[in-house]
C-alpha cells in the first residue's frame, strides 16, 4: 500500500460533520485514513462509504477484530463491502480467526493488517510476551502488512526484523502518546496520527510540521 506523506489519519472523531470540518481542510495532503469505532459506532458503517467517496482516499478500518473464525468472517464481510481497503485484525486469537479475515479479505480484493503489539503502557502486560510471536504467525501465514508501536521503537525494530523489510508496517502511538514520527519511519512505512492532528489548534500547521519534520 502507497500512503502520501506517509501519514495515516486516525479519523477518532465522533461525527460526519466533525469528519468534513477536519477532511475539508486537511484531505489534499493525506490518501489513506483509518476509521475505528469512535466514528463507525457513532454514525454507522456509512462513515466508511462516505468518507471513502467523499474525499477518494483508502480507507483502513481499525476494528482490532477478535473473535472467532465465523464471526470474523462475517465482520470482514461486511466491513469490506462497506468499502473498507484494509482491516486491522488481531493476532492473538490465533491462525483460524486471521485467516478467516484473510481469506474474506482476498475473495473482495481487499487488505487485512495484523496487529502485534499495541502503543499504549497496558499492553507490556499481556501483549508484550507473546507479540513477536504473533508476528512469526503473521510471516507463516504469509500476511504482508503488519500494525506495531512506535512508542517502543526497540520493539518496532524487532517486529521489522522478523516481518522483513518488504513487509509493510504501520505505527500508531506519534505525538500525543510520545513516538517521534522521523525515529518510528526507521522500521515502519507509514504513521497512524489522530489526536496530534484533529486536536491541534490548526491542524494544516500541525500536519505540515509533521511533514517537515519526517522531510528533514
Ligand atoms: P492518537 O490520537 O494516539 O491515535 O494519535 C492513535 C490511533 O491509533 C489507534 N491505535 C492503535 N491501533 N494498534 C492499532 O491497531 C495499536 O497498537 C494502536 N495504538 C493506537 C488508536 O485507536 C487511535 O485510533
Amino acid at each position: 500500500m502507497e500512503v502520501k506523506n506517509k501519514i495515516i489519519l486516525a479519523l477518532d472523531v465522533l461525527s460526519m460533520d466533525q469528519a468534513r470540518e477536519l477532511l475539508d481542510e486537511i484531505s489534499d495532503y493525506l490518501d489513506t485514513i483509518k476509521i475505528g469505532y469512535p466514528l463507525v459506532l457513532a454514525e454507522g458503517l456509512e462513515a466508511v462509504t462516505q468518507v471513502k467517496e467523499e474525499y477518494q482516499c483508502k480507507i483502513i478500518t481499525d476494528f482490532k477484530v477478535a473473535d472467532i473464525p465465523a464471526t470474523n468472517q462475517k465482520i470482514a464481510n461486511v466491513t469490506f463491502q462497506a468499502g473498507a481497503d484494509a482491516l486491522i485484525v488481531h493476532g492473538f486469537v490465533g491462525p483460524d480467526s486471521v485467516a478467516s479475515c484473510v481469506e474474506s479479505a482476498e475473495k473482495q480484493g481487499k487488505e487485512v493488517f495484523l496487529l502485534t503489539e499495541m502503543s499504549h503502557p497496558g499492553a507490556s502486560q499481556f501483549l508484550q510476551p507473546v507479540s513477536m510471536d504473533i508476528a512469526h504467525m503473521g510471516v507463516e501465514m504469509g500476511i504482508q502488512n503488519y500494525v506495531g508501536p512506535s512508542t517502543r521503537l526497540d520493539r518496532l525494530e524487532k517486529i521489522r526484523s522478523i516481518i522483513g523489510k518488504d513487509s509493510f508496517l504501520i505505527s500508531p502511538g506519534v505525538g500525543t502518546q510520545g513516538g517521534d514520527p522521523k525515529d518510528t519511519l526507521k522500521f515502519a512505512d507509514a504513521l497512524i496520527i489522530g489526536r496530534s492532528i484533529y486536536l491541534a489548534p490548526d491542524p494544516v500547521e500541525s500536519l505540515e510540521s509533521i511533514i517537515d519534520s519526517i522531510e528533514f
